[in-house]
């Protein structure tokens, strides 16, 4: 089963946050951009915690049409529709003594918010066609890629459900806002790419690494994932380039070219319009003071007022090398 890697504070918090919560039976709601590893994290609460022998029942919210909700939540019972020849159980009683994972629970209908709600109110449902009621003890986790509490001002979502789901809640940090676990990630799947497919290890350059640590990965971890796939298949030797990760994935071809969303994107939440911000800063900065020391870092580091050291970490972050900028 996978485990959440990752080094960066924002991960190490996120860790910490599943194994509380794995001990404390209640429901959780988990909101994060796409790909940002929501169901990795419902299913390391759910097996950290008593249930993990139990089954763990992810439910796609958005796949049920209106008609079928009740019919795929609490199934029915033999003689329910006119082509119903024998009961059906549902997918609450498939996670009995486990965990229900409701993924993309913004997209339920009006009509699907109410059967969730009533169920939630006292644990009870009726499969359709039986008149006794069934309690359930599944525990619910939540999913959303929008924030609900947006969802509710907005009057998408109604606000007594929020409540009900939100008795805990776990936010999962974009991959941007977690520099520090890019190139573990991309490692990490380079390495899983290799063992699955049986083909030789391979290693990320450099060059390579300035660029997947400058892109702001909408798709998020998923989307590294796939790139580290198809930079793999795209490189011969035992090092994936920037050449090989252009080839891979044209947003990388270029190194200006980089899809870095601007931090006036209005969907982009304050710390990450502010991380933007201070990220051009810097590299803007760096530029004009690189000119200005002709390409010598001691004498840039003397200018600015920063330690050689810093100041070179910095420019590696940046992807600025200093021959640009020496004297011809
Ligand atoms: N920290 C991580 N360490 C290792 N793998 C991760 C991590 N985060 C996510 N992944 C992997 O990335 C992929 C996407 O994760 P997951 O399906 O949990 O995302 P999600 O938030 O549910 O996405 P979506 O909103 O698109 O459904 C999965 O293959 C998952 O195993
Ligand atoms: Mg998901």
């Amino acid at each position: 089963m996978p485990v959440m890697l990752g080094q960066s504070k924002a991960i190490q918090a996120v860790r910490a946050q599943l194994q509380r919560y794995a001990g404390c039976d209640v429901q959780v709601l988990i909101e994060g951009e796409t790909g940002t590893g929501k169901e990795l994290a419902a299913r390391e609460i759910h097996y950290a915690s008593a249930r993990r022998d139990h089954p763990f029942v992810p439910v796609n919210c958005g796949a049920i049409p209106d008609s079928l909700i009740e019919n795929e939540l609490f199934g029915h019972d033999r003689g329910a529709f006119t082509d119903a020849k024998g009961a059906q159980p549902g997918l609450i009683d498939h996670a009995r003594g486990g965990t229900l994972f409701l993924d993309e629970v913004d997209t339920l209908s009006d009509k699907g918010q109410v059967t969730l709600l009533r169920f939630l109110q006292d644990n009870e449902y009726r499969p359709v066609g039986c008149g006794a009621a069934r309690v359930s003890d599944a525990r619910i986790i939540a999913a959303t890629n929008a924030s609900l509490e947006r969802q509710v001002v907005a009057g998408r979502f109604r606000r007594d459900l929020h409540y009900r789901l939100n008795a805990l809640y776990l936010r999962l940090p974009p991959l941007r806002e977690r520099d520090d676990d890019v190139a573990l990630l991309a490692g990490h799947f380079v390495g899983a790419v290799a063992v699955r497919l049986r083909g030789p290890a391979k290693q990320w350059g450099e060059d390579a690494l300035q660029a997947l640590l400058a892109y702001a990965w909408p798709g998020n971890v998923r989307e590294l994932d796939n790139i580290a796939l198809r930079a793999y298949m795209c490189s011969e030797g035992p090092i994936i380039g920037l050449a090989e990760l252009a080839a891979a994935e044209p947003a990388f071809a270029g190194a200006g070219a980089m899809p870095r969303r601007r931090a006036s994107e209005p969907d982009l939440g304050f710390s990450a319009a502010k991380l933007h911000a201070i990220r051009k800063f810097e590299h803007d900065y760096l530029t004009h003071l690189m000119q200005q020391a002709c390409g010598n870092i001691s004498a840039a580091a003397r200018l600015s007022g920063t330690e050689r050291r810093q100041l070179g970490k910095l420019l590696l972050k940046h992807g600025i090398g200093t021959k640009p900028f020496r004297p011809r």
